[in-house]
């Protein structure tokens, strides 16, 4: 049988990764947290004090990137969402970081998460989905996430900064952050990560049935 792509995108806070991570161990694929690079491209300038701005400074960190950038542990910051958000705005730095997604599934398939998988990198990809939940709820588990981290901030301020990077992923020239025609979209505001991997992998398993068949 053919190795699967399954692609999931969706804004920040979604759910995506942790779906991404449980579809992986299940179906028995590689996973690829696709926004780890352009936060570890964002890491890299930052590093080198460089303006995220800077297309050609962040497209030369693009194709400096090596897979020890992705194990860093200060990749999750207020300061790389940020320009994170700034690097993946930048066509050049998409390009450059393209052949390593798509390589990634290789022959043995492959769960990608990210918020063009299904459009741009994959648009092939056996499986689609694409994941919303309600800003407020999205602005609550990531709040979690950043005192768990010991992180000082405010609920307010963690929703504002959603807003914002949702804004600008959703209206970038480059690649913009849009469910593919043929995606299935889960709405995760009320349903738990139990549930939604539940619908998911129910989704998966019908498209299974359809390439064996
Ligand atoms: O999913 P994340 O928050 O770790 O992503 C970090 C940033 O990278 C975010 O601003 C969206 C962007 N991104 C993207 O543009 N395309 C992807 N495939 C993955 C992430």
């Amino acid at each position: 049988m053919k190795p699967m792509v399954i692609a999931i995108d969706g804004p920040a806070a979604s759910g995506k990764g942790t779906l991404a991570r449980r579809l992986a161990v299940a179906f028995n694929l590689p996973y690829l947290d696709t926004g780890l690079l352009y936060r570890a491209v964002a890491r890299r300038v930052l590093d080198h004090c460089a303006d995220p701005t800077d297309a050609g400074a962040a497209t030369e960190e693009a194709r400096s990137l090596t897979r020890i950038d992705l194990d860093r542990a200060d990749l999750r910051t207020s300061e790389v969402d940020r320009a994170a958000s700034i690097v993946a705005s930048l066509a050049p730095v998409r390009a450059a970081l393209l052949d390593f997604q798509r390589g990634f599934a290789g022959t043995k398939g492959a769960v990608l998460d990210g918020r063009d998988i299904g459009t741009i990198v994959f648009p092939n990809a056996d499986v689609k989905l694409f994941l919303t939940a309600s800003v407020q709820e999205r602005a609550r588990r990531r709040y979690a996430e950043r005192l768990a981290q010991g992180s000082q901030t405010t609920l307010e301020a963690v929703q504002a900064d959603l807003e914002a990077r949702d804004e600008a992923d959703r209206t970038r020239n480059a690649a913009p952050m849009h469910p593919a025609l043929d995606a299935h979209v889960l709405d995760t505001s009320t349903i738990d990560a139990d549930h939604a991997f539940a619908a998911a992998a129910a989704i998966v398993n019908a498209a299974k049935k359809s390439l064996i068949r």
